[in-house]
């Protein structure tokens, strides 16, 4: 075996050499004699487990806001400072971040649908270009951060924007520059942006409880290391899971509440399976907003990187209840695939009784029929692995192809409403994510046995399991360049995206 090998070359394809496979767990107890010429940490194979605990247990916070500064309602002005910073995620260690506004996760950004948006955004990263993504928004695509409009270190530019009637939902915004994204989001850069109904149909009385969910890997100095092979083959799986920036945090409730939740999968690369105990969840919003109608009786959550979703859920009885991730096989290439079960957060149910709330409304809101499609589009996603000259060559691909930034892939037209197919014919799963717009599931297919969506719900990301097929209505509303990708940041780096060009 040649370990001289193992490289790590441009930006669509890993190189490594002889079988992988085998190489991996040998890297991983051993080291990596002569990789000196390698950058950084890719050429170890798994993550050095950390060391470092972190503080639990403190009352879970509130998202600090973005300051609106506009004096005219229906307006929304900020101002966005991306930077390092330095923080303390464990007890007396610094550890250096990048932040929006000096905090990870970034503020909270809260506006009312209908707003007008202005938020002037200041890169102030040294020496790295950056966008802001503004998730599952629909927003003009030149004010989109894609990675063709780069914002310069030291440079500034608006993002301006008007959200319109019906729009209201969970998103999250996030930066989308070419071959950075992965490590600026893992670095901190990420935040909540909530868009509220002008009336919402749920009652206050359950409150409004954003739980924004990020992955965090320490080194035992308490820096953020660099992704290994691993990292960039399955996702960047780290050592936390944090909620709101906290590890295992305590939300107080009194017996009897009804709460809302937003729940936010900011992390890289992991696979939630979220439950609260034995207490039954009821789903009222996708990652575009609220349903047509609740969905009663569910005992878990699935949240893949960049989904979203809103629930309610009813603490009963005093005691104790634990939001825990379950652990989910979503595919994983080589040996070492973590144990992602964890503890979340704590609800401690006092002894006190909560004020009756009322009931929530059988009927939330209208989705829109997209109607026929005019148009089929098939994507399919894959891994390659080939063996060439002295080395095994992989891929992460749709359409055989991996991302180009110069290169068009898809051409559609503003208004038309089409059936995109996307199939997934790789080992891992691949969350399906699509700029500039909301899409309804139609239908998933596997091994021949078609299920039909249940319900209609509004989506931008969308689990595409291994074997699977999804079948997406989607209609662009406005032109210009959207891309399309797998939300496993990584993935996405290495080339599983492309570019949609709607034209007016
Ligand atoms: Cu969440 Cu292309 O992005
Ligand atoms: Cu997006
Ligand atoms: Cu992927």
């Amino acid at each position: 075996m040649n370990r001289r090998e193992f490289l790590l070359s441009g930006v669509a394809a890993l190189v490594i050499s002889g079988p992988a496979a085998a190489q991996m767990q040998d890297h991983s107890e051993h080291g990596m004699p002569g990789m000196e010429g390698m950058s950084g940490e890719a050429g170890k194979m798994a993550a050095p487990r950390s060391s470092l605990a972190l503080p639990e247990g403190a009352p879970l916070r509130d998202l600090p806001r973005l300051a609106n500064r506009a004096r005219e309602p229906g307006h929304f002005e900020a101002e966005l400072t991306a930077k390092p910073a330095i923080v303390r995620f464990a007890e007396g260690i610094d550890t250096p971040i990048l932040a929006y506004e000096g905090e990870t996760p970034g503020p909270l950004i809260e506006v009312t649908e209908g707003d007008k948006v202005a938020i002037r955004f200041a890169n102030r990263l040294p020496g790295e270009e950056t966008t802001i993504h503004w998730h599952g928004m629909p927003v003009p695509a030149e004010q989109d951060g894609n990675p063709m409009d780069p914002v310069a270190s030291g440079a500034d530019r608006l993002y301006a924007f008007e959200l319109p009637e019906g729009s209201a939902g969970s998103y999250w915004y996030h930066p989308h520059p070419h071959g950075r994204t992965a490590e600026q989001v893992y670095l901190g850069l990420a935040g909540a942006f909530i868009v509220k109904p002008r009336q919402d149909p749920i009652p206050a009385a359950y409150g409004d409880t954003p739980l924004f969910f990020t992955d965090l890997r320490l080194a035992a100095d308490g820096s953020i290391p660099a992704s290994t092979m691993a990292d960039l083959m399955n996702g960047r799986v780290g050592d936390h899971v944090l909620v709101n920036g906290q590890k295992k945090p305590v939300l107080t409730l009194p017996a009897g509440s009804r709460r809302r939740f937003r729940l936010f999968n900011a992390t890289n690369a992991r696979f939630l399976r979220l439950t609260f105990g034995t207490a039954a969840i009821t789903l009222i919003g996708s990652d575009g907003g609220l349903l047509e109608a609740p969905v009663t009786g569910l005992r878990a959550i699935d949240l893949v990187p960049a989904e979203r979703a809103e629930v309610i859920v009813a603490f009963e009885q005093p005691g104790r209840v634990v939001l825990r991730t379950e652990d989910v096989d979503r595919g994983w290439m080589g040996p070492g695939r973590p144990d992602t079960a964890a503890e979340l957060m704590t609800i401690e149910v006092t002894q006190e009784q909560a004020e009756p709330a009322p009931p929530l409304p059988a009927r939330l809101r209208r989705i829109a029929d997209l109607g026929l499609p005019v148009a089929t589009r098939r994507l399919e996603f894959t891994e390659t692995m080939s063996m060439g000259e002295g080395g095994m060559k992989m891929g992460f691909l749709i359409n055989g192809a991996a991302f180009d930034m110069g290169r068009v892939d898809v051409v559609t037209k503003a208004g038309q409403t089409e059936l995109w197919e996307i199939a997934n014919l790789a080992d891992m799963d691949h969350p399906f994510h699509l700029h500039g717009t909301q899409f309804q599931l139609v239908e998933t297919e596997r091994d021949g046995r078609v299920s039909k969506a249940p319900y209609r719900a509004w989506k931008d990301t969308i689990n595409v399991a291994r074997g699977q097929t999804v079948r997406l209505l989607v209609r662009q509303d406005q032109p210009g360049l959207r891309m399309y990708h797998c939300h496993i940041l990584e993935h996405e780096q290495l080339g599983m995206m492309g570019v949609a060009e709607v034209r007016a």
